[in-house]
């Protein structure tokens, strides 16, 4: 099929990509000329595993195609997909000008009957209206079709390939059918497409994100609670995740859940809730608590230091919001550097991807070390925000000789309490305790 994808952001590039794999034509559009060069030259705008080989097969097979020109996109494509951002606004609630944008540019073009899916999380209504802007602008039939995407960064390309359903939100048979023959080659494993209204297809994305993140914020108030009655965290998970009810996935206590999607989310639908007077309480209490616990390690090092830490010097390990990716927004690792400075700390840092992320945006008011241990040097504490899989099995003797004091605060629970006891190190992480 022949499909133009607008937008080569993170979800843009990996539907892009994705789509030419099972061997579709795709032409993906981007304003962004420089971006457009660079990937018309093989280059590839983001980290994700998996995706540069995708990306490299599919452009020289020559499925893959960039460019910056929409208008010959959209007429030589029957699909085209809208991958654009959706920014919090200045009242919070999405901004949704670049998607009327962009539709109100695809109105214009068109000459005959197209899909037009939209891949962005977007209010529930929005489908109405981008089907207004065509009404409006142009005399040529559409379909617009709701296609949230459920991609996990890290795993986004497995997301796409074996996706556990996929959701569509149409009432058009013709729209139907078409999307169905697109999608078949990634649901063979006999996981549903599940076809619904628009407004419940925009739902369920925001359901989803708030339920998973709810899942989360509960397990992170039980493990605070396992902290102050004297009860093990991972025991406890283990004894509710057995309940096929519960599930096992989603469990794991931390310092809050980060990212692009959760926070934006779950502050989403509780605004949307409110414009039509609904009080989603539960919501409210997900984002305080998520809030409070991506400063759980500071409020622990207090209590260590007495409440002082000016001039003491901390390691961080970790920076991105989650392993497998450069992702720093809303990272508990920012919030963590921000209050250790605010309190007269000096702050090391080190991540294997998003380095360049956080220089960024923080410039130097950190020290910014090459290696894992490099960045123990003279530190009086490490604190570990993130659970890369080289920091899950570290060298605790080269970690022994750089830091000054054996004190560990663990945001990710990596290691095992009896061994950390053993080595003579104060260990702290959330919610555990030994069992005897
Ligand atoms: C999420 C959704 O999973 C995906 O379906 C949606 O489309 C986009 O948002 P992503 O943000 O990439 O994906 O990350 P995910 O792996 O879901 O983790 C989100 C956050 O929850 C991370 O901060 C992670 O550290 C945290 N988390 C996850 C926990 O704290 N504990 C867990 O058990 C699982």
């Amino acid at each position: 099929m022949k499909i133009a994808v607008i937008g080569t952001g993170y979800v843009g590039l990996v539907t892009g990509t994705c789509l030419a794999e099972t061997g579709n034509d795709v032409i993906c559009i981007d304003i962004n000329t420089e971006k457009v060069k660079k990937m018309q030259n093989g280059e590839i705008p983001i980290y994700e595993p998996g995706l540069d080989l995708l990306f490299h097969r599919n452009i020289e097979q020559g499925r893959l195609h960039f460019s910056t020109d929409l208008a010959a996109a959209i007429k030589a494509s029957e699909i085209i997909f809208m991958a654009l951002p959706t920014p919090p606004g200045g009242d919070g609630a999405a901004d949704l000008s670049y998607i009327l944008g962009a539709a109100k540019d695809i109105a214009n073009i068109i000459e005959d009957y197209k899909v037009i899916v939209n891949k962005s999380t977007v209010p529930v209504g929005t489908a109405d209206k981008v089907k207004a802007v065509f009404e409006n602008n142009s005399s040529v039939n559409v379909d617009v079709v709701s296609n949230p995407e459920f991609l996990r960064e890290g795993v986004a390309v497995d997301d796409f390939m074996k996706p556990d359903r996929i959701v569509l939100g149409t009432k058009s048979e013709r729209a139907k059918a078409l999307m169905t023959e697109l999608y078949n080659p990634y649901v063979r494993q006999g996981n549903p497409i599940l076809f619904m209204d628009e407004r419940s297809s925009e739902l369920t994305k925001y359901a989803a994100n708030s339920f998973l993140a709810t899942k989360i914020t509960f397990m992170n108030e039980i493990a605070n609670l396992c902290e102050l009655v004297g009860a093990d965290v991972d025991s406890v998970r283990r004894g509710i995740g057995a309940d096929e009810r519960i599930g096992k996935r989603f469990l794991f206590p931390g310092i809050g859940y980060g990212g692009s999607c959760f926070p934006k989310d779950v502050q989403a639908l509780s605004m949307a809730a409110s414009e039509v007077n609904y009080d989603f309480k539960i919501l409210k209490s997900v984002m305080t608590v998520n809030q409070e616990q991506k400063l759980l390690l500071v409020s622990k090092l207090l209590k260590y230091y007495n409440q002082d830490i000016n001039g003491k010097h901390f390691a961080i390990w970790g920076l991105a919001f989650k392993p497998e990716t450069d992702d720093i927004r809303e990272a508990p690792a920012l919030y963590i550097i921000d209050e250790l400075i605010k309190k007269g700390a000096t702050v090391t840092v080190f991540d294997p991807e998003a380095m360049d992320n956080i220089n960024n945006i923080i410039g130097d008011k950190v020290s910014y070390a090459k290696g894992q241990y490099e960045a123990l040097e003279n530190a009086d504490a490490l604190l570990i925000a993130t659970e890369w899989s080289l920091f899950r099995t570290p060298d605790f003797s080269r970690m022994e000789e750089k830091l000054i004091s054996k004190v560990i605060f663990d945001g990710r629970n990596l290691y095992d309490l009896q061994k950390m006891i053993d080595m003579g190190y104060y260990y702290n992480s959330v919610g555990r305790k030994l069992i005897n």
